[in-house]
């Protein structure tokens, strides 16, 4: 809390300077307008060394979005509307690995599944507890359909970024581990620095 009230009273006290400078074109109206951050956010500190998760097959984030460039959102394509981002369904993965790579050991494992008609059984890796209300929603909103930074140039590498503040970057890992500690301290002290809310009952409904 005390942070906002800084920048607060930081962004009254100099107003009119960052008006005037505005005006001389020194700043962008952006930086101007907005002391506290609106483009990307401040990260939380703090990390979490979590265990490796062993899933049915071993799926290579590192191939699909820093080599082939698959956006984060066509895959995890909830994250836009819904509370869960989710995890693609078999049928996405099949568009193209009917095709592709179908000599590989876990392609025809993946196949397996698919001719079998039988859900592929991914565990879930980031899981708050049941009484804190997160939706993924509200801060993709914010933080990539009404950031510019991120819309005037949409693909995974202006994504990744946003999605990594809290999970890390996953252009670099082959599957899924937590590696931030996703405690209350962590979540309240991005909403300090970002303008997110304070009020308990936001987060626990
Ligand atoms: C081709 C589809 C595909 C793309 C593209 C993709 N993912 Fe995934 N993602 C998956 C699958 C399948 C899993 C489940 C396996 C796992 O957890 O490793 C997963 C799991 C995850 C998880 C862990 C979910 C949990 O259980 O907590 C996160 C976080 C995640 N992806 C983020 C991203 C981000 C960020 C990007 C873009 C940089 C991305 N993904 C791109 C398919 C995809
Ligand atoms: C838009 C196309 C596309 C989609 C959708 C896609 N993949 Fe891939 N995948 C690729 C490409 C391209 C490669 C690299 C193939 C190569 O190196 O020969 C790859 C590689 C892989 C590999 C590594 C294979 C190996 O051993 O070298 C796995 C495993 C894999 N994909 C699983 C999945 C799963 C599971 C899904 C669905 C969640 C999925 N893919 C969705 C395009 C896709
Ligand atoms: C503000 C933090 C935050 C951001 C930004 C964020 N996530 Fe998450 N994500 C979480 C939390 C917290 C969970 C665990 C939710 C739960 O347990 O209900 C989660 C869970 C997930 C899961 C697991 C399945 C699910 O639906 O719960 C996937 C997949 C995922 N995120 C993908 C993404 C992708 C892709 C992006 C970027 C487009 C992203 N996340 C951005 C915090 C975030
Ligand atoms: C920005 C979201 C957020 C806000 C705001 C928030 N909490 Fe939490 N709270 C969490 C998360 C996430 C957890 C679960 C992780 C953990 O235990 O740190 C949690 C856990 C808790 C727990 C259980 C702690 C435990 O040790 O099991 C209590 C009690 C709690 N919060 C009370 C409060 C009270 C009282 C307020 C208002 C002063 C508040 N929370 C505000 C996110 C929030
Ligand atoms: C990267 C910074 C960041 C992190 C980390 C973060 N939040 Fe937020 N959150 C925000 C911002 C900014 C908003 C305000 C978005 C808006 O309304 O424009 C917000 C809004 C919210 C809202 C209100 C949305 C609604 O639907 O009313 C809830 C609830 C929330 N966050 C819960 C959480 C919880 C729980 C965690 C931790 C698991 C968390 N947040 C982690 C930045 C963050």
């Amino acid at each position: 809390m005390q942070l906002i009230g800084t920048s607060r009273t930081r962004a009254g006290r100099y107003g009119w300077l960052a008006a005037a400078l505005c005006m001389a074109g020194v700043l962008n109206t952006a930086s101007a307008a907005e002391p506290v951050s609106m483009q990307y956010p401040i990260a939380p500190q703090g990390s979490y060394k979590g265990l490796d998760v062993q899933q049915p097959i071993e799926f290579p984030h590192d191939i699909h979005t820093a080599v082939n460039k698959i956006n984060c959102l066509y895959c995890h394509t909830y994250a836009r509307q819904s509370k869960v981002a989710g995890i693609p369904p078999t049928s996405k993965c099949m568009g193209c690995h009917s095709v592709i790579a179908t000599d590989k050991p876990r392609i025809q494992k993946l196949t397996e599944y698919w001719t079998n008609k039988q859900p592929i059984p991914w565990l879930k890796v980031h899981d708050v507890p049941d009484f804190v209300h997160f939706t993924h929603e509200r801060h993709l909103k914010r933080f990539i359909f009404d950031n510019p930074e991120v819309m005037n140039n949409l693909s995974v590498d202006t994504v990744a970024p946003v999605c990594a503040m809290c999970h890390g970057d996953m252009r670099a890992k082959t599957v899924a581990r937590k590696d931030k500690p996703m405690t209350m301290g962590w979540c309240v002290s991005c909403h300090e620095k970002n303008g997110g809310p304070g009020d308990c009952w936001k987060c626990h409904k």
